[in-house]
């Protein structure tokens, strides 16, 4: 007999339904959710449970049920901290000088070098424990604190040991391409970083490439995406038009970007050339609240031009130094002004996309991952309202508990 697992007692279920690929937030009430082999069956009404026989059955008191949330841009495998730069900042450096003085990436590049794959590893074990005790069940890991082969390949079996060991979906990109390093001009670095390309096909799912002024450009962008997809790499990634326009977006979605992530600055023209490849749009304002940013990406222009929009933490030491996509809710609809349903969106399906995975996970839909938060409260809109609070009381990845809030994590 198939072993049926029933959640029930649901005060009201989440799903993210895309009809084509315009996703939409729908809402049951009194309702019970039914899991197999780690994937959803069936949603059925609360009165209907007492009739059929399960495996087991989890009372969730009247609590609300959404989809795990999916973080499809972070930097977690690192050493080190940046607190320093806080007061930098605030005594009038920008982020990019102080890059250019060789400190931000550099210090942890630095620090990333020094640490042991062992160090590295408790490390970001200690982050995803975090994140998923915050409703968090998928996610993406970049390198780009090596800058040299052995640290970056040290990077992604970091992140590789985590995807084994955790048994959730991770998804791994090098980004060789973030900066320069000591002693390289970023036309030298570059060279090595297309040389050795080859070498991270069988660790990293994608490439990513940190396009900005002072760092790579555009055209270093195109060099990097044709070689990247005859090396076989499917999901090419790029920081885009962050602090500057630099006709990133506008190149990474013409080579067929999976995703272009931070967009403060990007164009109409920039905006047509995502929808017309399909790309993925992944903001990040925890970046642009944490640097202090005054320039927010064109948010709503983005929607109505039928572009989707992923939310995500950037989670890295100098930029977004937290894990918790709870907050990036929180600050999406005000800082974008969004509804709570398109934050949600963005933060379940959105992400999905920008992961490729949107048809295994991010919906709560059946036949995908049952990977899921249960709520404090019964009512999702708690996440926003009194925001700064954690309402996440227990997580599941593919139908088992993999974070309680009684768990010691912090
Ligand atoms: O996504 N902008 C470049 N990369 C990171 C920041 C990296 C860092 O400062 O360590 C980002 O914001």
């Amino acid at each position: 007999m198939e072993k049926v697992t029933c959640f029930r007692n649901i005060g009201e279920l989440i799903q993210m339904q895309s009809s084509g690929d315009v996703p939409r937030l729908a809402r049951k009430t009194r309702c019970a959710l039914l899991v197999s082999q780690g994937r959803v069956t069936r949603v059925i009404r609360e009165s209907e449970v007492h009739r059929q026989d399960f495996f087991k059955v989890i009372d969730l008191q009247g609590r609300s049920v959404l989809p795990g949330l999916v973080d499809c841009h972070t930097h977690l495998i690192h050493a080190g901290d940046r607190k320093d730069e806080m007061d930098l900042r605030m005594a009038g450096a920008s982020y990019m000088e102080i890059h250019q003085n060789g400190g931000g990436i550099l210090n942890t590049v630095k620090a990333t070098r020094q640490a042991t794959e062992e160090e590295l590893y408790d490390r970001a074990r200690l982050r995803v424990r975090r994140m998923m005790a915050l409703g968090t069940t998928a996610f993406e890991i970049k390198s780009g604190y090596g800058l040299d082969l052995d640290t970056e390949k040290k990077m992604l079996r970091v992140g590789q040991r985590l995807r084994k060991n955790l048994r959730v979906p991770i998804t791994l990109t090098y980004l060789g391409a973030h900066a320069a390093p000591k002693g390289k001009t970023i036309d030298q670095y570059f060279e090595f970083v297309m040389e050795h390309l080859p070498e991270f096909r069988n660790l990293a799912d994608g490439v990513d490439i940190f396009c900005e002024k002072g760092v790579f450009t555009a055209a270093h962008l195109r060099r990097l995406f044709l070689h990247a997809k005859l090396v076989g790499f499917h999901q090419l990634r790029a920081h885009v038009d962050q602090l500057s326009h630099q006709g990133g977006c506008y190149n990474a979605a013409r080579m067929g970007a999976i995703s272009c992530d931070h967009l403060e600055h990007i164009t109409p023209h920039d905006i047509r050339a995502l929808y017309l490849s399909g790309t993925t749009a992944v903001l990040m304002p925890g970046a642009t609240f944490f640097l202090g940013g005054k320039k927010i990406p064109p948010v709503h222009a983005l929607i109505e031009a039928g572009v989707t929009i992923a939310l995500a933490t950037g989670c890295n030491p100098g930029s977004s130094p937290s894990c918790n996509m709870q907050t990036v809710l929180g600050l999406a609809q005000s800082m974008y002004r969004i509804t709570p349903a398109q934050a949600l969106i963005a933060a379940t399906y959105g992400s999905a996309r920008a992961l490729d995975s949107h048809k295994d996970f991010g919906g709560l839909l059946p036949g995908q991952r049952a990977d899921f938060m249960v709520l404090k409260t019964d009512d999702h809109r708690d996440l926003f309202y009194c925001f700064g609070e954690n309402f996440v009381e227990s997580t599941y990845s593919a139908g088992r508990k993999v974070k309680d809030e009684k768990d010691p994590v912090f």
